[in-house]
């Protein structure tokens, strides 16, 4: 790894002073006296663009990551002027830049608040190497700063005292502490003072970020090529920094809700008889799973778009039939074209010029699973095309309902950087260009090429991608996972940290490799990783097959009957979480909270990284040591009830929380409203025609919004959608729940069947919209026999 102070020796240039400042539309530019140009525009009140040129003037201006629709625009803007700054001001900030040397400071327009400063600021070096320059960043980090954000580092949560490269890599086994690995996010969320700002670098050279590893009170982020073009995120709320770094550079669109049930994967299930067996075993053991994966050896001799006849005779019948079963089929496809004479992709990928090529004009020939092959540049639009096309078949013919890119960093087999060489060459949609830019958006483009293909031909239904290799702007298109994990208790505690990671780095639809991906698992570990997983948005269980099965019965009689209680318990969960995943595509807001994100005032919250909040009202403990009857976990502030006992725990405080293998901790907040499932063996089993609330008393008001559509298609663009806004407000003796809801979704629900948790009086009368309700049991406690129709406006809980 190169670290700064290597670079900083060999010679750094700085901007001079500003000799002139001008303003066009949204930008300021500030030129200065060695023709060093900065364009600050303004996209928010609290979104500044700081974007560099060296040469006098910018290049065309192309992101992969940002967002065409992202909502911009501000409330207010002024520039004043002193004897040293120019002074931006708009409604939420205050920017200073320094006449000398360019150097900014910014501040919290309302408080005043310094939020962030440059310490050297914006410098570069020339690369010899290359030509361009290296472009670099330094800031002053503030007192007890923390960082967060920064994609799938496995790693502490708080970033503080490190320094990581963005490279996507492919990283089989890889451990704690490895850098880099699959993906490449340059966006890192600052905290001090109890506020937040993110930082979000766009640039896809190879970039490096050092948190106060180097020099203790300094951060610094630089580039090996490209230029200096970040965005500055005020919030002070974190969640208003992901949201707004998520509205820059997008969420996708609502998942189909199968792609939310259970996921159960292996490398690899054939032949078809196999398949079939997994799929019989689900539904004779009652464990409900929604999705079964072909790995690479469905395919001829590993080639694309191609499968065995011999494991797989009738393909589209077999898919046919798993249908009809409740199975969903995701299959995988990889980005190298086998290099054979006879191989239609390869030939048609040859005669259009679609394949990657070295500098000097040979293809880009690398091995991978099939042997030689050569790799399309995803990174033409044409390509991108082509290849969405080539899902015809497998996808509107054959039925097939989900595509997996994996080895898309690009992965290459027997080299020591594992990938193509620097000097090949892209198109970077014609931006022309080498490796050196194009390679950590090499799997977005693949990702993205296959996302419109699979879209094209499941219509009218929601497509379903996953994709290893990603950059920021990715979760747009497809959902993803951590990548080749091993089966041990520290991957376990990994996954926990990356799950909570991407997701404050704008990508929520994530999971692990449950049970681990290489190495053994055993029966303990499976079962505490099956617990997590089914609080991660995207729940697959994957092994790289050759240590034994790793299928939910593979372990023993005990294990399968706790593992069904939690898949069954994630199914219980689903409307809970598919309103989650509207909160996210609608709302920017994370699935998955880190204790931070949750609640930042709380001091302690900035360095706890097992806990979590599942949407916005359910706290998660995993368990991630091997023997443990339970363990001390810290409660964020608010009153939380055990989900498996109904226990009160007051927050703001650690405590020790039982759990057997058989449970887990899991806490919901007082005043939730909780939707629920009745427990079917894949989406779509059951009519749905009564939904489950259950409700947590609290001594206070708190809203809870439940999102319902058809599950699937886009009617729900058409107002087809129901949002249903819950509040409960509990008084003494008193327990009150208002209904409001919007849209129009027409749903066979009739009746909300209630369960109420933790009511501390007797029940004297029920009423419903002024009628009273008879009601058979009338006690403390839990309560679970109230039905009501599903027009109720008001319903209120009377005490004795
Ligand atoms: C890679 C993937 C893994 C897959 C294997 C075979 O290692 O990460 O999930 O099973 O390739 O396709």
């Amino acid at each position: 790894m190169i670290i700064n102070t290597e670079l900083e020796y060999k010679g750094n240039l700085f901007p001079s002073n500003v000799i002139s400042c001008h303003k066009e539309v949204d930008s300021f530019y500030f030129v200065t006296a060695n023709k060093v140009i900065l364009k600050l525009t303004i996209v928010a009140d609290n979104i500044l663009r700081f974007h560099y040129a060296n040469t006098g003037q910018f290049e065309a201006d192309f992101s992969y990551a940002i967002n065409k629709n992202a909502s911009r625009g501000f409330d207010s803007l002024k520039m004043e002027e002193d004897s040293h700054f120019y002074i931006i001001n708009t409604a939420k900030l205050s920017c200073h830049i320094s006449k000398m040397d360019l150097r900014n400071k910014i501040y919290d327009r309302l408080d005043g608040t310094l939020i962030n400063q440059d310490e050297l600021g914006y410098h570069w070096e020339e690369s010899y190497e290359f030509g361009g320059d290296i472009v670099k960043m330094t800031k002053t980090s503030m007192d007890g700063e923390c960082y967060y954000g920064l994609g799938d580092k496995p790693t502490h949560l708080n970033l503080k005292g490190k320094c990581f490269e963005n490279w996507a890599t492919d990283s089989y086994s890889f451990g704690k502490e490895t850098d880099p690995i699959y993906k490449a996010i340059p966006f890192y969320i600052g905290l001090h003072d109890y506020k937040a700002y993110g930082i979000f670098f766009d640039n896809t050279y190879k970039t490096f970020f050092d948190f106060c590893f180097e020099r203790r009170n300094v951060t610094s982020f630089w580039a090996q090529g490209g230029d200096m073009n970040y965005y500055f995120i005020y919030g002070p709320k974190m969640n208003k920094v992901i949201a707004n770094y998520t509205n820059l550079t997008g969420t996708p669109e609502l998942p189909p809700m199968w792609s939310l049930g259970y996921h159960q994967s292996k490398w690899s299930y054939y032949p078809e008889s196999r398949l079939m067996e997994i799929a019989n075993k689900f539904r004779q053991l009652q464990i409900p799973c929604d999705a079964l994966y072909l790995d690479i050896d469905y395919m001829d001799g590993f080639k694309c778009f191609t499968w065995n006849k011999s494991y797989f005779p009738d393909l589209k019948c077999m898919v046919a039939e798993m249908e009809t079963e409740g199975f969903k089929i995701v299959a995988i496809i990889d980005p190298g074209i086998k290099i054979e004479d006879s191989y239609s992709i390869f030939n048609e990928g040859l005669k259009n010029d679609y394949f990657c090529k070295r500098a000097d004009g040979p293809y880009m020939k690398g091995k991978v699973w099939p042997g030689d092959c050569y790799f399309p540049d995803f990174t033409n639009p044409k390509v991108r095309t082509w290849w969405s096309g080539l899902f015809k078949e497998l996808v509107e013919e054959i039925g097939i309902r989900g595509i997996w890119n994996d080895m898309n960093e690009p992965a290459v087999m027997e080299v020591p950087n594992k990938s193509f060489p620097n000097d090949v060459r892209h198109d970077y949609d014609g931006n022309p260009c080498s490796h050196r830019k194009a390679h950590n958006v090499y799997g977005m483009q693949m990702a993205r090429a296959t996302y419109e293909g699979v879209k094209k031909f499941t219509y009218p239904k929601r497509p379903f991608v996953i994709t290893r290799a990603a950059y920021s702007g990715t979760q747009r298109y497809t959902s993803t996972w951590t990548g080749d994990n091993v089966a041990s208790w520290e991957h376990l505690s990994i996954a926990n940290i990356q799950v909570q990671r991407m997701s404050m780095s704008g990508f929520s639809f994530v999971g692990s490799d449950i049970g681990g991906f290489a190495e053994r698992t055993d029966g303990e570990l499976f079962t505490r990783w099956i617990q997590l997983g089914v609080f991660h948005p995207f729940c697959r269980t994957h092994s790289s097959g050759d240590h034994g099965d790793q299928e939910p019965w593979s372990f023993d009689g005990e294990i399968t009957l706790i593992v069904r209680k939690f898949i069954e318990l994630r199914y219980q969960l689903l409307p809970y979480l598919y309103s989650a995943f509207w909160h996210y595509t609608n709302n920017k807001t994370p699935i998955i909270k880190p204790l931070v994100l949750f609640d930042q005032e709380d001091i302690q919250t900035h360095y706890r990284t097992d806990e979590f909040v599942f949407g916005d009202k359910i706290l998660v403990c995993p368990i991630i040591e091997a023997n443990a009857k339970g363990r001390r976990m810290y409660f964020p502030r608010g009153n939380w009830f055990n989900y498996w006992n109904n226990e009160k725990f007051e927050g703001g405080k650690e405590s020790w929380v039982e759990a057997d293998l058989d449970t887990m901790p899991i806490f919901i907040l007082e005043g939730a409203v909780i939707p629920k499932y009745p427990i079917q063996q894949f989406v779509g089993e059951l009519p749905i025609t009564e939904l489950t609330l259950a409700l947590y008393y609290k001594n206070g008001k708190e809203e809870s919004v439940v999102y319902e559509d058809a599950h699937d298609g886009y009617e729900y663009n058409k107002g087809k959608y129901s949002l249903t806004t819950f509040t409960l407000i509990g008084k003494d003796k008193e327990l009150i729940l208002q209904r409001h809801q919007v849209g129009h979704f027409d749903t066979i629900q009739q009746s909300f069947k209630l369960e109420v948790h933790g009511l501390p009086f007797d029940i004297k009368t029920i009423q419903l919209d002024r009628e009273k309700l008879s009601l058979k049991v009338l006690k403390k406690g839990f309560v679970n026999e109230i039905i009501v129709p599903n027009t109720f406006t008001e319903l209120h809980i009377l005490g004795k």
